[in-house]
């Protein structure tokens, strides 16, 4: 019986698109203020948009999963994050129509995920603290795609501490320079699990 739980477990594990976290983070680690980004960097929102909505397969689109805080800072005029699924977790009993899907826990979020896997080529988990947290803290943890912003920014929400396990590796999609906007120099690293 618990051999079968596990078996089922894994599988479903081994099925699901892997969880990619997307997050940028200045110097002393924060990501928001005031429920906004700290700062306006017109070529790191292109490289987010571009990492979390291109596909290989064209018929298929990717999942950005967010806090309901996330949802609610993005502005409507991009609400939802256009051609790829958004999906908003929140313990309430919220309704956004066909903007997006709402779930009550990560757990719930993976079900629903997985239900529509065929659809889905990239699962993005983009805020904020608490689920980067979850999500690297579970077994559906895949990379994490992490802008260095290269300043220190006044910020009231941080990113989780990057568990020790974790290593960086070099992603060809990604520019492996430095880059830099109104002065402000920042890199694209990407981590994965040891
Ligand atoms: N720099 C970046 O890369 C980046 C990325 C994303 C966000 N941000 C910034 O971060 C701030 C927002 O992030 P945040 O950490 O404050 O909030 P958040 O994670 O976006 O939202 C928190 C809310 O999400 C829901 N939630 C969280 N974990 C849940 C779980 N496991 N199950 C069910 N619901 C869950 C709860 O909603 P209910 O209260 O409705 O239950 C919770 O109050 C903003 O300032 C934003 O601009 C920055």
């Amino acid at each position: 019986m618990a051999y079968r739980l596990l078996h089922r477990y894994y599988s479903h594990v081994n099925m699901l698109p892997k969880l990619e976290l997307i997050a940028a983070a200045c110097e002393n680690m924060g990501i928001g203020i005031n429920g906004d980004l700290p700062w306006r960097l017109k070529t790191e929102m292109a490289f987010f948009t571009h990492m979390t909505t291109d596909t290989m397969d064209k018929n298929k689109k990717n999942v950005v999963l967010m806090g309901r805080r996330t949802w609610e800072c993005i502005p409507k005029k991009y609400k939802p994050l256009e051609n790829r699924i958004n999906i908003v977790l929140t313990s309430q009993s919220l309704d956004y129509g066909d903007k997006a899907i709402t779930c009550k826990s990560i757990p719930h979020a993976i079900e629903v995920i997985t239900e529509m896997q065929n659809k889905i080529e990239r699962v993005w988990v983009i805020g904020g603290s608490n689920i980067y947290k979850a999500a690297m803290e579970s077994p559906y943890f895949g990379r994490l795609y992490l802008t260095r912003i290269k300043k220190e920014f006044e910020c009231d929400t941080f990113f989780p501490p990057i568990p020790n396990d974790f290593v960086l590796i070099k992603d060809p999609t990604v520019p492996q320079d430095i880059q830099e906007e109104k002065g402000i120099k920042f890199v694209y690293e990407v981590y994965e699990k040891k």
